[in-house]
């Protein structure tokens, strides 16, 4: 079901700015906000937007009238959404239709907490853009490779896009067709190239010379054939954080382009290796077309001279990396991406493949943590959670910003706190400077953590993984159960 955001807004405003005053209205979200969050609402025509996952839900017709503040219109929506919004009763955060106080209460904090809509809805939205090619949506298991969630995917159809044996088995675990897999990664080792050919995978994405020697030897001994793309490296920037850009002149990742031809001429000699496509993935976190477009182009530059070789390919796949809203970027829309790409492939007779992590999973999810403790320090108020570096690696690894707000209706404050966990290392920071008043025992939800978090995970400090629970409707299921004490040490046991 997708309801239309009706919203009426004083024109004319940028869709940054519709979407910030979205975002505000759904969450009452960090009174940074606090300037559009007193915006008075004009009359002039709704205008439909949308904030990346968080865009599902009905505007009543009442609201469409001057001087009401967005915190009235938070109030007043009957909310079907997939992201979290505020229960117009009570003012406390809800996802779906379950409150993340009863979450708490049933599971414990910290916990993560995925929309089951929220995640169909954004491949969902992927499938429609692309309708018009003939595509195949590989989602990045990377970015959470919970079985439950593949399994939901794998349902709908979806291929994969994997980087390790791991990977694999998870995707095979979860009913995933392994004809609509592919196999990214710099270091696939002998192990994991066997397993891949013996479950008859789309293609190995192949990233160096050495990688394309390897697999000729191994499907050679297996007597198989290996299908394969190159990885190229178009030597584009995304401009993105340094640590998620892959497909600069300097990055590990793929093969130059300068020496692609050479390779697929070489590859083309091998027996047991089949060319059947190329790839490329610049980095993640997006947010604007120009990239894509530049690194598309290199792309096909390669493809028209593989073609006049007599190479021909039967796939392109130009990776992920389409970015999300965490605070206030304006992410590029999946349909504009389509529209730019249409002309450049009307000449390409083969299937175009995509491999979308953050975007299909990253609103999906939030992670649940309680406030265990107040402490006052010179210059900072610190806020200390359960959650730590260890459980949502992203801040202390990108810097990157997640928004925090309380699951109780938020209190007005001008205070500004700095949100910590209990990992020993400095690093270990969630937020800065967020404008929260909190107490302890109090519920934040940290939003967005669908991509990278979970799946970053790990058990630093003998801190036992935490629980991932799926909301569907009045729903919830326990799709990772809290680790004990016990699975800490169970592998070290003799
Ligand atoms: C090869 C490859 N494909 C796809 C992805 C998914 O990227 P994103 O989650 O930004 O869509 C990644 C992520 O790093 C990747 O390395």
């Amino acid at each position: 079901m997708l309801d239309i955001v009706g919203f009426a807004l004083p024109a004319p405003v940028g869709v940054r700015t519709q979407r910030r005053a979205l975002f505000a209205a759904r969450t009452n979200a960090g009174f940074s906000h606090r300037a559009s969050a007193n915006t008075v609402f004009g009359t002039h025509d709704p205008c439909s937007c949308t904030f990346g996952n968080f865009s599902l839900f009905s505007f009543p017709q009442s609201c469409r009238t001057p001087k009401l503040s967005l915190t009235q219109i938070a109030m007043s929506l009957p909310l079907t959404a997939f992201g979290p919004y505020r229960a117009p009763t009570n003012n406390t955060l809800m996802l779906e239709s379950v409150s993340l106080n009863e979450i708490a209460e049933r599971y414990g904090t910290p916990c993560y907490v995925y929309s089951q809509s929220a995640l169909l809805q954004s491949y969902q939205e992927y499938r429609d853009a692309f309708q018009s090619f003939d595509t195949l949506v590989c989602y990045a298991v990377k970015a959470n490779a919970n079985l439950s969630l593949l399994r939901l995917l794998a349902a709908q159809g979806a291929g994969f896009d994997i980087v390790s044996g791991g990977e694999l088995f998870r995707v095979l675990q979860a009913g995933g067709d392994p004809r609509r897999i592919v196999f990214s990664g710099v270091a696939k080792s002998e192990r994991e190239i066997d397993e891949a050919l013996k479950a008859g995978i789309l293609c190995f994405n192949v990233e160096s010379a050495a990688e394309l020697q390897r697999l000729s030897e191994r499907a050679t001994r297996l007597e198989m054939t290996a299908p394969i793309s190159l990885r190229v490296n178009p030597e584009v920037d995304a401009r993105t954080h340094p640590y998620i850009a892959t497909g600069l002149r300097t990055s590990k990742f793929g093969v130059p382009a300068t020496t692609a031809l050479a390779l697929y001429r070489e590859a083309q000699k091998l027996p047991h290796l089949k060319i059947v496509g190329i790839d490329c993935h610049i980095g993640s976190q997006i947010t604007t077309l120009e990239p894509f477009l530049e690194a598309t182009d290199k792309i096909l530059e390669l493809v028209h001279q593989l073609a006049a070789e007599g190479i021909p390919l039967e796939h392109i796949d130009l990776g992920g990396g389409v970015g999300i809203c965490y605070r206030d970027e304006d992410p590029l829309s999946l349909s504009a991406y389509a529209t730019a790409l249409k002309p450049r492939f009307n000449k390409f007779q083969g299937r175009l493949l995509f491999e979308p992590g953050r975007r299909i999973v990253g609103n999906a999810g939030l992670l649940l943590t309680r406030v265990e403790y107040l402490k006052t320090i010179p210059e900072r108020q610190l806020v200390i959670v359960d959650a730590g570096m260890n459980d949502l690696m992203r801040p202390s690894l990108y810097q990157a910003w997640h928004e925090i707000v309380p699951v109780d209706a938020p209190r007005k404050t001008d205070q500004k706190v700095d949100i910590v966990g209990p990992v020993c290392e400095s690093s270990d920071v969630l937020g800065t400077g967020r404008t929260l008043d909190v107490q302890a025992g109090d519920l934040l939800a940290i939003l967005s953590c669908g991509a990278y978090g979970a799946s970053m995970s790990s058990r630093y400090n003998a801190r036992p993984l935490i629980p991932e629970v799926l909301v569907h409707g009045s729903q919830t299921t326990v799709i990772r159960r809290r680790e004990t004490y016990a699975d800490l040490i169970q592998h070290e046991l003799s």
